[in-house]
């Protein structure tokens, strides 16, 4: 089935294949390749060509035409960091934030991460798989076409292979792709307070083994955070996951300067998100590595704390991944869209280099830049085509309105 998508306004994030990038850091990443008034061939699931109207190949045959007129077409969404899969919302802890406790607060009286965690024994695996697969197809209807989704919830190890089963199910049902990473360490557990390292034994000793048995995770994450994991902790628990070929994919530098980049960096994380809390030796660090910076400002939104420095990274020479952290806690939305306007409001980000930190560099933070996050020849047919608009800024500018017309996936 061949299908041709016609006078298009704008096509967005176009590579040609003896240029393609693994990634764009520092000034690149404001360049967007673009072509005015241009076609696209679709054949199955896969790009099949493109080009501009005014050389469009005499001959070219395809099964139906739709034409795009005054609209642009742009690759879907890669969201490299979510944690989708739980089980209830936490709109309590919201409302006990508005009074003035703190995020922190709320995680030490046994509220948070631990709050999910009590829920999320409760709740059958059935269950758990049907409201995560309803909130799949509401992230793909925004525009997301690729996701990572993390475990972390269970906090024992029925908990988190239970998490981890229904992320493979959603695999399974071949929607987008989806990889998965094993958050065990994400709280320490009311029972495991006191016992740090009974904790760490337990993920080391038995969950690890299950779970790369089970074939379940892509990569191995830590909250490495004052009040979760240390550094130390940090260290041992990604040694022990490299035992296994897991590559780290980490929280770090949320709340604290808590050593989470250069031990991400020590470890080749594939990525280091979050990084609220940056000095010049986590961004002297990240220069020396091939590691991506992902940022995730709609947690900073949510918990009303001050924004990823993006300007810092990118004017470092650093590539920088958007994403939106997607969770009951500190980011209760998985609406890339939103995370696109907040990124240029509050961060300073231009459009372009917001959608490339969207697109390529999310795709990369996930090691799918092979098949999704440019308009390439031979990668997987999967695009956002938007409304009628003026230019590709109205994208991040009309924040809260629906500028997507469809999403071809
Ligand atoms: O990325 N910071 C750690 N984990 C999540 C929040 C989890 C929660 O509050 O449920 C985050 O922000
Ligand atoms: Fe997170």
């Amino acid at each position: 089935m061949l299908t041709l998508y016609s006078n298009i306004k704008q096509l967005v994030q176009i590579e040609n294949n003896s240029e393609q990038k693994n990634s764009v850091k520092g000034k690149e990443m404001d360049i967007l390749p673009c072509m005015d008034n241009a076609w696209l061939l679709i054949e199955n699931d896969r790009i099949k060509d493109f080009g501009s109207m005014h050389s469009f190949p005499v001959g070219l045959s395809f099964d139906q035409e739709i034409n795009c007129t005054g609209k642009y077409i742009l690759p879907t969404w890669c969201d490299s960091h979510t944690h989708l899969v739980f089980s209830h919302a936490r709109e309590h802890e919201f409302v006990d934030r508005i009074h003035g406790m703190s995020y922190e607060e709320i995680a030490k009286r046994g509220g948070g991460i631990l709050n999910s965690a009590k829920r999320m024994q409760e709740i059958s695996e059935s269950e758990l798989f049907d409201i995560s697969l309803q909130r799949l197809h509401q992230v793909m209807d925004m525009g997301t076409g690729a996701i990572e989704i993390k475990s972390g919830y269970g906090l024992s190890t029925e908990g988190e292979l239970k998490m981890l089963r229904v992320i493979r199910k959603l695999k399974d049902q071949n929607l987008i792709d989806i990889k998965a990473s094993f958050l065990a360490a994400h709280a320490f557990p009311l029972e495991y307070k006191e016992n740090h390292e009974g904790y760490i034994k337990l993920i080391i000793e038995e969950m690890l083994p299950k779970v790369v048995d089970e074939g379940l995770a892509d990569y191995m994450d830590v909250f490495c955070e004052k009040g979760f994991f240390n550094v130390d902790e940090t260290d041992r628990l990604l040694s022990a996951a490299a035992k296994y070929g897991l590559k780290p994919k980490i929280h770090a530098n949320q709340l604290y300067n808590s050593g989470g980049v250069q031990i991400g960096v020590k470890h080749h994380a594939i990525s280091v998100d979050h990084l609220e809390t940056m000095d010049d030796e986590e961004v002297a660090c990240l220069q020396n590595s091939n590691t991506m910076a992902t940022l995730l400002p709609g947690a900073a939104f949510f918990l009303a704390i001050h924004y990823q420095p993006a300007r810092k990274l990118i004017d470092a020479g650093l590539p920088v991944a958007l994403a939106t952290d997607f969770n009951p806690g500190s980011c209760p939305s998985g609406n890339m869209n939103f995370i696109l306007s907040l990124a240029c409001t509050q961060m300073r980000m231009t459009p372009e280099e917001a959608v490339n930190a969207c697109t390529l560099n999310g795709a990369a933070a996930m090691e799918l830049q092979h098949q999704l996050g440019t308009i390439a020849r031979g990668k997987k047919a999967r695009f956002i085509i938007t409304k009628p608009m003026s230019s590709l800024a109205y994208l991040p500018y009309a924040f809260g309105e629906r500028v997507i017309e469809r999403v071809v996936i």
